[in-house]
């Protein structure tokens, strides 16, 4: 059990201490005409809290806590670490964090610190542990947030030295263990054998192409010291009572990919994702997919909480991207139908000053008088109606692989074409299952893959053995395994598999690569149409990539038809075992990959959620107690769409028989009245 109202968790952070009492009490109005449940507290309050070492002042957030509470606002309460106070840089210099240039850099933004400083650390602990002590019996209290988006990288002596204790411990101490991170970093190779421990150093700027097993070894690493720092605030924690669950927010968007998630989420009690989109349109709608199902799935399908996301101008220096009427609501359904149970964003008031004061908020700059205020009042309507769908789950059939090795290796950039990028093929098989209606989970490589009929493998390019055996199983017990291009050359060690690829998968796949061809930018290679390949026969489009492979075994679906690969395969099907391996040798255009999809849906008995339901639906189902279930249903399209449904529609209270009218750009969810087993 937390605290607050029961039902799923509407609101975001909230930083008082950027304002007046007389803009408190102007809150305390407008959290309960919002129907805001649920704050965020302390992201970034350090200097507040101590402002100078050793000395605490927890009078504002006493206040803050206990006013939150009157108004039956729970609270989710941070460890301020992600910023620490200019007193700490200027008292420990040394827990600045280095680029990998080597230029050190000062205080000024946030983030400022090398996470394995041990000043750093210490300090960290101590206002975690102070803070728990204070506020763990608070009635307010929900949920502890540590620190806010680990993912800061460093390159300083401080993590040379915590590096070399990892690998002590991955590879073993001493000579051998040295002898063995040689043997797994290929140092023969350009004269980098390290003959003792103390020359191991980060992969840190260095005159042309660094070692490609140490710069992943050390993204390995960097995610596990985040990880200690993060289970010793957690733990510090955890010694004060009554317990209360622990989390901290992963950061999703595409260039900060730091933490294994699967390791993360392990640790935490209960995964929390901040998301905020890279673009607008349909493309968006299925990056909202695209987060809500790895969140739901790094935490083991249990529901999770949506921690930050932007109400409109998302303002960051990669883009600026404002929200039109209506789709933050559509946007917000969207995370709730994959199983979150909040609608949170990043922050309750724009900031009136500082490098973030554009950034939307709940209530922006120019007041609750606003389209978004009103939208937000809206919103927070509708997150109460649906309070009934808190804890339930999704089921899904597919999956697709999320695997962080190949994702870091596949960041250096100069072993692929510039086109090939791990996120874009992952985002491209899951997305073909978004079009096609299916829910998809992400699973381990070496996951357990029983519960699903159907795996995608988008650019697996590191396989371990375990991750082999998995997936060899996986197809030789029955299962559907596509895999694409770019995949399976690697071992764990980022050592080339020898004799072509997939490495140890080809029997499975009944095929031999030998060679890869990457496309260059913008040019295509034409594909022929094997049997069943085309349906209405017209040829398909390769893009990015292409390889020279030979079946072995398997049945060729397409083959290339332009020099100099023409007349090889590539698109083949192999049955292994009980099951069946596609292989897709390069990038097909969105309809081609679409109608392939469909083909292996067909084969491995793969249904949308709703058969039948027309295109540019979003259709997901949340299953609770009892065989209670919700369908959940968002028209991304501009034409009026019907839906088979029936039960009550929780948003407008209307008995649906057999049909449900949703109008363009409108969204319904429907508490159904057969039970689904
Ligand atoms: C998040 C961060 C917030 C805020 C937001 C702006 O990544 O956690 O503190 O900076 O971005 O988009």
């Amino acid at each position: 059990m937390t605290a607050g109202p029961a039902g799923l968790w509407f609101g975001g952070d909230y930083n008082p201490e950027q304002w007046d009492p007389a803009t408190w009490a102007d809150d305390d109005t407008l959290l309960h005409e919002a129907r805001v449940n649920t704050a965020t507290v302390g992201v970034f309050s350090w200097a507040l809290l101590e402002p100078e070492e050793g000395r605490y002042d927890f009078g504002w957030l006493d206040d803050t806590l206990d006013r939150l509470h009157r108004g039956g606002v729970r609270v989710v309460l941070a460890t301020p670490t992600a910023s620490p106070p200019p007193w700490f840089t200027l008292a420990h210099p040394d827990a600045m964090p280095v680029t990998r240039e080597g230029t050190r850099l000062w205080h000024g933004s946030r983030d400022t610190y090398c996470v394995a400083a041990p000043a750093y650390r210490q300090a960290a602990r101590r206002i975690a542990g102070e803070l728990a002590r204070r506020y763990a019996g608070h009635p307010a209290l929900a949920l502890w947030h540590v620190h806010n988006e680990y993912g800061t990288v460093c390159w300083c002596d401080h993590a040379a030295g915590a590096f070399r204790a990892w690998l002590r411990r991955r590879y073993g101490a001493g000579r051998d263990g040295l002898g063995a991170v040689n043997d797994a970093w290929g140092t023969a190779f350009w004269s980098q054998r390290y003959s003792d421990w103390e020359q191991v150093l980060p992969p840190r700027a260095t005159q042309w192409l660094a070692n490609p097993s140490q710069m992943l070894d050390y993204r390995r690493f960097w995610s596990d010291e985040l990880l200690a720092a993060f289970c010793e605030q957690r733990d510090e924690i955890r010694r004060h009572a009554p317990p209360v669950p622990v989390t901290t927010n992963l950061v999703l968007p595409d260039g900060y990919q730091v933490l294994d998630a699967w390791a993360w989420s392990r640790e935490a009690d209960l995964v929390a994702v901040d998301h905020y989109l890279g673009s607008p349109g349909p493309d968006g709608h299925a990056d909202i997919a695209f987060c809500g199902d790895r969140a739901r799935s790094w935490g083991g399908g249990r529901p999770w909480i949506l921690m930050e996301q932007a109400t409109s101008l998302i303002y960051q220096p990669d883009r600026i991207l404002a929200k039109e009427p209506g789709r933050m609501l559509r946007d917000s359904i969207g995370y709730l139908a994959r199983g979150s149970d909040s609608v949170l964003f990043f922050q309750w008031r724009a900031s009136p000053a500082g490098a973030e004061m554009f950034h939307a908020a709940m209530v922006p700059h120019a007041g609750p008088d606003s389209r978004v205020f009103r939208e937000v009042t809206e919103l927070g309507q509708v997150v109460e109606r649906l309070g009934e769908v808190a804890g339930s789950t999704v089921r899904a059939e597919a999956a697709v692989v999320w695997d962080p090795d190949s994702l870091w290796v596949l960041e250096n950039r100069h072993f692929t074409s510039a086109d090939l990028a791990y996120l874009d093929e992952v985002r491209a098989g899951h997305g073909g299952l978004w079009r096609a209606g299916v829910i998809s989970d992400f699973v381990r490589q070496d996951g357990d893959l029983s519960g699903y009929r159907l795996v995608l493998a988008p650019a697996l390019c590191l396989i371990s053995d375990e991750g082999t055996r998995v997936l060899r199983e996986y197809v030789a017990g029955g299962g559907h395994l596509v895999m694409s291009f770019f995949s399976g050359m690697l071992d764990s060690r980022h050592h080339a598999r020898l004799g072509g690829t997939p490495g140890g998968l080809r029997e499975v796949f009944g095929i031999r690569v030998e060679e890869f061809c990457p496309l260059p930018a913008g040019a295509t290679v034409a594909l022929s149409g094997g049997e069943g390949w085309e349906g209405g026969g017209g040829l398909a489009v390769g893009t990015v990539w292409s390889e020279r492979l030979s079946a072995e075994g398997a049945q060729i679906v397409a083959r290339y038809a332009d020099r100099p690969l023409a007349g090889l395969p590539a698109v083949t099907r192999h049955a292994f075992g009980l099951g069946h391996a596609w292989y897709v040798s390069t990038r097909l255009g969105q309809a081609a990959q679409d109608r392939l999809i469909s083909r292996v849906l067909a084969g491995a008995g793969v249904q949308p959620v709703v058969p039948g339901a027309p295109a540019g639906l979003e259709i997901v189902r949340r299953h609770g107690d009892g065989g209670l279930s919700w369908l959940f249903i968002l028209n991304h399209t501009t034409s009026p769409a019907q839906v088979p449904a029936s039960g009550t529609e929780l948003l407008s209270g209307r008995q649906v028989t057999g049909l449900l009218d949703v109008a363009p750009g409108e969204l319904a969810v429907v508490r159904e009245n057969a039970p689904i087993a």
